[in-house]
C-alpha cells in the first residue's frame, strides 16, 4: 500500500472527506483525493474549513485496516508528524499544537481532520489535511487573522503548490512506514512530542465540562493529552476537547 498510488483530482467539491466517505467502496487502500476548492470544508467540532483555489493544498486519503482499537492513536499521530516534518525540510519552522493543528510561529496554517467508520472487520480511517500554502493576511476573514496565516504570510516562503503536495505524500509515506506496527507507537509518541508546540508548557484547555490548566506533559498510549496540575495527571480525550490556549496567547 501506498499512499497517493491513485490520485483522484477534482476541480472542486464540498468536501474531501465527505467525497472520499461516500465513495470510498471504490478507491483502493491509500488513494489520494485531491481538490483545487473547497466550498463546504470541515474542520475539528462542526467547524468550517476555508479552502482557496491557488492557495490552498488540500486532500484526503483513505486508509482501511484490520488492526484492533489500540492502534487507533496511530492514525491521529503519524499524519501531523509527516506534515511538520515535510514542512521542516522545506525550511519552514512548523510545530503541532494539540490534537492536530499545524502551527508556525504562533499562527495556524494547517489542520488535520481524521475521521473513521468501523465495520465488523475492517476500520476505514479517511485523513483530511489542509494548509493554507500562499494566502495574503487580506484572503482571512478579519476575525480570524489575529490567529490564521499561511506559509507565506508567516513565514515568508512561496512553495510551489505541486512541489508542496509530492513532498507531503512522500513524507507521509516515509513515516506511515516507519511507525505503522504495534512496536513503533511508543517512539511516535516521542517524535510527536518532539515536534509539539508546547511540550512542557502551561496550557488552558477548554472543554464542553469546563477547563484545565496545567503542564502539558505529553501524551499517552491513546494519544489523548496529559496535563499536570498540582502534582496530579489529568488525561484530556480528544473528543471532551473544544480550544487550547497556550502561555503565548493572550486571548481572553
Ligand atoms: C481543523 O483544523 O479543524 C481541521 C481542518 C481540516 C481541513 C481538511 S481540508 C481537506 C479535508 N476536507 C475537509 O472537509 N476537511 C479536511
Amino acid at each position: 500500500m501506498m499512499i497517493g498510488n491513485n490520485i483522484i483530482r477534482l476541480v472542486s467539491v464540498d468536501s474531501t472527506n465527505r467525497f472520499l466517505k461516500d465513495t470510498r467502496r471504490q478507491y483502493a487502500n491509500g488513494t489520494v483525493i485531491f481538490t483545487n476548492e473547497q466550498t463546504g470544508g470541515r474542520g475539528r467540532q462542526q467547524k468550517k474549513w476555508l479552502s482557496l483555489p491557488g492557495k490552498s493544498l488540500t486532500f484526503s486519503f483513505l486508509l482501511s485496516q484490520s488492526h484492533d482499537k489500540m492502534f487507533f492513536p496511530f492514525f491521529h499521530l503519524f499524519p501531523a508528524v509527516a506534515v511538520v516534518q515535510c514542512l521542516q525540510k522545506c525550511q519552514v519552522d512548523a510545530q503541532i499544537k494539540w490534537p492536530n493543528d499545524i502551527y508556525v510561529a504562533g499562527k495556524k496554517i494547517g489542520g488535520l481532520l481524521v475521521e473513521s467508520i468501523s465495520q465488523a472487520h475492517r476500520t476505514d480511517v479517511l485523513v483530511g489535511i489542509g494548509l493554507n500554502v500562499l494566502h495574503e493576511t487580506d484572503d482571512f476573514p478579519a476575525e480570524l487573522r489575529e490567529h490564521a496565516g499561511s506559509i507565506k504570510s508567516v513565514a515568508r516562503k512561496i512553495i510551489d503548490m505541486e512541489y508542496l503536495f509530492q513532498q507531503l505524500l512522500l513524507e507521509l509515506n516515509v513515516v506511515f512506514t516507519r511507525f505503522n506496527k504495534p512496536e513503533a507507537l511508543s517512539e511516535l509518541r516521542t517524535v510527536w512530542s518532539a515536534a509539539c508546540a508546547h511540550l512542557n508548557q502551561n496550557i488552558t484547555i477548554f472543554q464542553k465540562s469546563g477547563r484545565t490548566t496545567g503542564r502539558f506533559i505529553g501524551l499517552d498510549e491513546n494519544g489523548f493529552a496529559v496535563i499536570e496540575t498540582d502534582g496530579k495527571k489529568m488525561t484530556i480525550q480528544d473528543y471532551e476537547f473544544v480550544s487550547m490556549r497556550d502561555e503565548h496567547d493572550t486571548r481572553n
